[in-house]
């Protein structure tokens, strides 16, 4: 769409004062936040804070009072909300318009229907509200793109993410997967594009993928330099698997990976926030969270119901606000610079979801909230009546000297030995130092690997990396419904 220059600033200063008018008002419905605006750059980085006065910077997100979730500024200099829309699992066309209506401006997609997404209905919904709406053109800061064209550039803004399936992994694979994208989004431009999985593993591919993750990110990097992608990235990311991404010559903009309060990636977090600190915004690299509101642990990981919407925690914390669990898990992920994508057909799930700073946690309710992770609850309906034949009562007792983190080997990959998809094992506590219990409620077969200050360790490990090798453990109902197990380290022994 053409717009003269100065229709646009007319835009620009409509939305202004339409956004200032909104924010006032919205200052009157919850009046416990006083308001000051920061307006920064551009039309779409409007802050508001409660201490700030006024300054050319927002105040830092993990100790901002805030009416509006904070946004995130890619290494690109694109800015997209912390919020953003989740659409595997059956969420359509018409799900999908209403969220833009009520003010979504990310949508992440895949190319797997396999998965519950509809990428075709993404781009349909997308342009269709284009024709819609033109209250969108909103002029963006950024300043150069990634195809090289400076100045600053208008476009119709929504932001839209896709994911390559790990089948379609491999030079021309990927190639026409990306092809295809382009064609089901009716765009010239993909935003941003992820590898979905770094591999197949068993029941996840429909057929051998023609190369590796490798040569996708190759293709990537191409289309990054003919300006056809302006992000890149991958999901499901280890510390290992970091490493080798950054030492590719594009590296990742954007991780992908599962985060909610009973699994909340700390340690990998912790290494993408050092390697962050350590480099320039051009640099930078967003952490993106999936399953936040907990669908993992309903899913995939055997729960009846969901632990994080039904945790009693936090039900207690959004009690106290007026406010729903997911609003309470939105408002502590995107706080502590975490992108969230909560799925919903459901119109007023999408809508209370992206009003989730009408409250703000303290910052002990964020302690809390923190200390949830690995956690686990008893699967619900577990008193001693009903228990499952099946249940043990586990104590892990650390008798290593450091860090050892606890992970759950899924089911998925027990036939295989349990060892080789680490992506997909699931941290379920982290012990300190020697002595250390860890209590957990496991079932007969359950597989679990422990793994050395929270490095990605697989069974064989060289010494080289310093990492060690710590036993593994498949519990055994006949040895007694409560049993213990010790945690050793066998760097020393014969491999
Ligand atoms: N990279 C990957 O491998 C990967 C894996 C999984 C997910 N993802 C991405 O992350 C997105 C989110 O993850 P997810 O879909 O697994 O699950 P999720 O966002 O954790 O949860 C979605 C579920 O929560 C419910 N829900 C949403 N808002 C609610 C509210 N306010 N109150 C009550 N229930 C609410 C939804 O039901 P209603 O529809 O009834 O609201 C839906 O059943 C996905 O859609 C996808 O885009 C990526």
């Amino acid at each position: 769409m053409v717009v003269s220059a100065q229709s646009r600033g007319v835009i620009a200063l409509i939305i202004v004062s339409f956004s200032v008018a909104v924010l006032l008002l919205y200052s009157k419905v919850h009046p416990s936040s006083p308001v000051t605006i920061v307006t920064i750059n551009s039309v779409n980085h409007i802050f508001v804070g409660a201490s700030t006065t006024s300054s050319s910077t927002p105040p830092p997100i993990s100790t901002m009072t805030s009416t509006t979730p904070p946004t995130f500024t890619l290494s690109n200099n694109i800015t997209i909300p912390s919020i953003g829309l989740g659409s595997a699992s059956g969420v359509a066309y018409p799900h999908i318009l209403h969220a833009i209506e009520v003010g979504y401006r990310f949508i992440d997609t895949a190319q797997s229907s396999r998965w519950g997404y509809r990428e075709s209905d993404v781009g349909l919904a997308v342009h269709e509200a284009k024709l819609r709406y033109e209250d969108w053109i909103v002029t963006s800061s950024s300043s150069s793109s990634s195809n090289g064209e400076g100045g600053s550039k208008e476009r119709d803004y929504v932001f839209v993410q896709t994911k390559i399936h790990p089948e379609d992994l491999g030079y021309h694979s990927t190639k026409q997967a990306l092809q295809l994208s382009l064609e089901r989004l009716h765009v010239t431009t993909l935003d941003s594009v992820l590898i979905h999985k770094p591999h197949c593993w068993e029941g996840i591919c429909a057929h051998e993928p023609e190369g590796t993750w490798h040569d996708a990110w190759e293709v990537l990097q191409e289309a990054m330099d003919d300006g056809i992608v302006r992000a890149i990235g991958m999901c499901d990311v280890d510390e290992r698997l970091l490493g080798q991404m950054l030492s590719k010559r594009i590296g990742p903009m954007v991780i992908q990976n599962w985060f909610d309060p009973f699994h909340q990636d700390k340690a990998f977090r912790q290494t993408l926030d050092d390697y962050n600190r350590q480099n320039p915004p051009n640099k930078q690299i967003l952490y993106q969270g999936y399953s936040t509101l907990g669908s993992q642990w309903f899913h995939h990981k055997g729960y009846t119901q969901n632990p994080v919407l039904h945790s009693p925690i936090l039900q207690n914390i959004a009690s106290k606000y007026g406010a729903m669990v997911p609003q309470v898990v939105i408002q502590w992920a995107t706080r502590q610079g975490v992108m969230v994508l909560p799925a919903s057909t459901n119109p007023s799930h999408q809508e209370s979801n992206l009003d989730s700073y009408f409250f703000t946690l303290s910052e002990e309710e964020m302690q809390i909230i923190n200390d949830m992770d690995g956690n686990l609850p008893q699967p619900e309906n577990a008193s001693q009546k009903d228990k499952h034949p099946d249940e043990v009562a586990m104590e892990f007792v650390n008798h290593v000297d450091g860090v050892v983190d606890v992970y759950w080997v899924p089911p998925t990959n027990e036939g295989d030995g349990g060892i080789d998809d680490e992506t997909s094992h699931v941290h379920v506590g982290k012990m300190n130092g020697m002595g250390d219990v860890l209590r957990l409620t496991s079932y007969h077969g359950h597989a679990f690997v422990f793994k050395d200050g929270g490095s990605a360790v697989n069974e064989i490990v060289e010494s080289s990396t310093g990492r060690k090798m710590l036993n593994m453990h498949v519990v055994d109902k006949l040895l007694g419904s409560e049993q213990q197990h010790e945690i050793d380290d066998r760097s020393d022994e014969e491999l």
